[in-house]
């Protein structure tokens, strides 16, 4: 058996990346076993020469830890089924990539990424019968099959410090304020701030909402006499007639984006009150790593390296119930992880009095 793994992160980025490379480097070296680090994703074995670099003990012994970001980048864009050339051809390159993959001596391969990433890296390591081990990381934390993805945790703490900070200049201009945050389909990063950050109204698109709703709770609040209002509303969540919000980008990329701004006008004129939009975006991604998402990733570093040399391939490693395990991957890509409407958080945050958009 081969005793040269390849990583790679995939996907957007988010805190946390630095931290499980380094878990995963640190425990293979502690077996004698190499490991190399993939640059851009798949994308760096596409360019000729392929894009690696060994990644030793020493190179995690400073601040790579703390770091955010990926130190071998990663893309979210480059399919290697699809991919898309400078010419606007769109070609199969994975047999390319595959031996590309084989010329580096290694047959084992860890992902760090989210379910699309796993989808095609799946894809991938059954055609070249690879032997390979994937780790979740996303700030949406929408991985099926795990509690936890790396980089949730962080996003959440920005979020909610967010709320923290609009929270005094919402009060001194007796304003609603409006934040939107990411998290793709699910809505787990404005649940989850907006408990932690105290907001009145938290729209996530798992719970259908109507301005009147949002209105009525706002009424109350100035009822009671505080002049301000804290909204968290999560990037996907549609108009009330079901209308998406998506910016269009440079070769057609769609991401979502505007709801935020949406809102503000009608809540503004639903309550009559000065309104304000924050679109916190990427801002969620680059911090530094919390110290859970430090322990998380810690732990599937090790785990995954555990999985490799134990020959337990074609799995995912998974936090559930206080406990690193390991799941079949092919069933953690099956769904995706969305907030469960009848779950724990969802009545908290009803317990606190805090609307939903729904009554
Ligand atoms: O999946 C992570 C994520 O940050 C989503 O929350 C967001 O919708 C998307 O990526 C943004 O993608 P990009 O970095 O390509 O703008």
């Amino acid at each position: 058996m081969s005793k040269r793994i390849a990583i790679l992160t995939s996907g957007g980025d988010c805190a946390g990346l630095n931290a499980v490379m380094r878990a995963a480097v640190l425990r293979a070296h502690g077996l004698g076993w190499e490991v190399i680090g993939l640059e851009n994703g798949t994308a760096g074995l596409l360019d000729s020469p392929p894009r690696y670099r060994v990644l030793k003990p020493s190179d995690f012994s400073n601040t790579v830890l703390r770091m955010g970001g990926t130190i071998l980048g990663t893309t979210n864009s480059r399919d290697p089924f699809a991919y898309k050339m400078d010419d606007g051809r769109v070609i199969d390159r994975s047999d390319e990539l595959l031996e590309s993959l084989k010329g580096l001596g290694v047959d084992s391969l860890i992902g760090i990424g989210g379910d699309g990433s796993f989808a095609i890296l799946n894809k991938l390591v059954k055609q070249g019968g690879l032997n390979f081990v994937g780790i979740p990381k996303t700030i949406d934390n929408d991985v099926f099959m795990t509690d936890f993805a790396v980089g949730y945790d962080t996003a959440v703490a920005v979020a909610t410090e967010a709320l923290d900070r609009l929270q005094p200049t919402a009060a001194s201009h007796d304003r609603v304020m409006i934040l939107e945050v990411m998290g793709r389909d699910a809505g787990h990063i404005a649940l989850a701030a907006g408990i932690a950050g105290g907001a009145d109204v938290i729209l996530i698109p798992e719970i259908p909402y109507t301005i009147e709703n949002i209105a009525k709770k706002i009424a109350s609040v100035k009822k009671d006499g505080r002049n301000f209002a804290l909204v968290i509303v999560s990037e996907a969540v549609k108009t009330p007639d079901g209308q998406k919000h998506e910016v269009v980008y440079h070769g057609g990329e769609t991401r979502y984006g505007g709801i935020g701004d949406y809102l503000c006008l009608k809540i503004a004129d639903a309550t009559e009150s000065e309104a304000r939009v924050t679109v916190l975006g990427h801002v969620q991604r680059g911090a530094g790593p919390s110290y859970n998402d430090r322990l998380l990733a810690s732990a599937f570093g090790v785990k995954a390296v555990d999985l490799l040399v134990e020959g337990k391939f074609g799995r995912m490693v998974a936090w559930q119930n206080d406990s690193v395990v390991d799941v079949a991957i092919e069933d953690a890509i099956k769904e995706c992880h969305i907030v469960d409407k009848d779950g724990m958080l969802v009545h908290t945050a009803r317990a606190l009095g805090i609307c939903l958009g729904d009554e």
